[in-house]
């Protein structure tokens, strides 16, 4: 087989860390252990079935068997528009402030793309959701980290980061509720955000991937609800956690109209909109009752006490997140975060994300997603602390 030299880009992709893990993985349920996957992002819950029928109604559809409209289906436009006024009181434009996309993966990765020339800076969260690295590699551009920490309640401390890093950032990524320390933001947060922004020209981007999921009654805040973010920034929504709809590929993206017409620009040159039926079924999504996603959210939470709850009664003191599904877990004294996750499939075969992987202000912790069933979680757990 002839090997072809690959373009440089090629070269410059982040290792993706996870892939190791689930090799590790793999083995240990090869052999046939009774494994506790939580190191993993991927909703367990099927789609809500009134949503999988619109998509059965759609495909029965000859006008969506055509190629979509480049920009998407107006429908789909208008029902994110609702639903951000709906949800959070934010009015948008359909056909200026929101772009469809093909997951919310897709348009992290193409803001980059539409943004940053080889040199340019980025801002990211360390720890932070490691695709925002690949769209900043792939434009050439480096990045400098805002570290979150426990004592900022996950927040990054703008005070601290350097006043020429500041001037050279282009682009900053946030993330809240947050993957992975399940952190959430404040008005006051968002706030100061618009006003650094405005102060250092940056363009913002908050992935709102978690803006379902929130506990004890509080639902998380939209960065677009802050005064003048629209014209600082984007905010980026999926329907992959909202509706388990991971599979699909299908989001939004929605603010500033300059940036959502470099995206949609940008997107005209890779692709034609998604398949018609899968829109169609997004919006019945976005427009339907959403009773489905309050039950969801009852049930991350119920799982949240369940796991929390019985690692506390066991004696390892760990807090609850207030948002996302993840539990952000401190190592215990002597580990690494990659030593204690290896620890705990070996001895508890209970798998976790060691937080290294999301950069190296994550080495002090790892990562428990709440993806699977009360009892399950009360086992790992019990197999957990069992070792200490
Ligand atoms: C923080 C964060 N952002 C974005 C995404 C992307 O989700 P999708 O591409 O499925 O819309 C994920 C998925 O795990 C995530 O955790």
């Amino acid at each position: 087989m002839k090997r072809f030299e690959q373009a440089e880009v090629m070269g410059k992709l982040p290792e993706q860390f996870f892939a190791k893990l689930v090799k590790k993985v793999s083995h240990y349920v090869e052999q046939g252990y009774d494994v506790i996957n939580l190191g993993q992002g991927n909703p367990d819950r099927p789609t809500p079935q009134h949503i999988v029928e619109a998509l059965k109604e759609g495909a029965e559809r000859p006008d969506f068997h055509k190629y979509s409209p480049f920009r998407g289906h107006g429908f789909l436009k208008q029902a994110a528009a609702d639903f951000y006024q709906r949800e959070y009181g934010v009015t948008l434009d359909p056909d200026k402030e929101v772009a469809i996309l093909f997951g919310g993966k897709v348009g992290l990765v193409e803001l980059s793309q539409c943004y940053l020339n080889p040199g340019d800076v980025a801002l990211v969260p360390d720890p932070g959701y490691p695709d925002y690295w690949s769209g900043v590699a792939m434009a050439g551009a480096s990045m400098e980290t805002m570290p979150l920490r426990k004592e900022n309640e996950f927040l990054p401390k703008y005070d601290d980061l350097h006043e020429t890093v500041l001037n050279k950032a282009k682009l900053m990524f946030l993330n809240y509720p947050n993957n992975p320390t399940a952190g959430v933001a404040t008005e006051s947060f968002f706030k100061e955000t618009v006003e650094l922004a405005n102060k250092h020209d940056i363009l913002v981007c908050h992935d709102f991937a978690y803006g379902a999921i929130g506990f004890e009654g509080q639902k998380p805040i939209s960065f677009l609800q802050t005064e003048g973010a629209k014209d600082v920034g984007i905010e980026i929504y999926t329907l992959s956690k909202t509706y388990n709809m991971a599979g699909w590929r299908v989001g939004f993206a929605v603010g500033n109209e300059s940036v959502i017409e470099s995206i949609n620009l940008l997107q005209d040159h890779f692709y034609v909109s998604l398949f018609g039926a899968v829109q169609h079924a997004a919006a019945e999504a976005l427009n339907g009752s959403q009773q489905c996603v309050d039950e969801l959210v009852d049930t991350y939470e119920r799982r949240r006490n369940a796991f929390i709850g019985r690692l506390n009664e066991n004696g390892w003191n760990v807090e609850s997140p207030k948002g996302s599904f993840f539990c952000w877990l401190p190592v215990p004294e002597g580990y690494t975060s990659e030593t204690f996750a290896d620890y705990l499939l070996e001895k508890a075969h209970v798998v976790v994300a060691p937080g290294i992987g999301f950069g190296s202000e994550g080495d002090r912790y790892v990562r428990a997603g709440l993806l699977t069933s009360e009892e399950r979680l009360i086992e790992a757990a019990d197999r957990i602390t069992k070792l200490f």
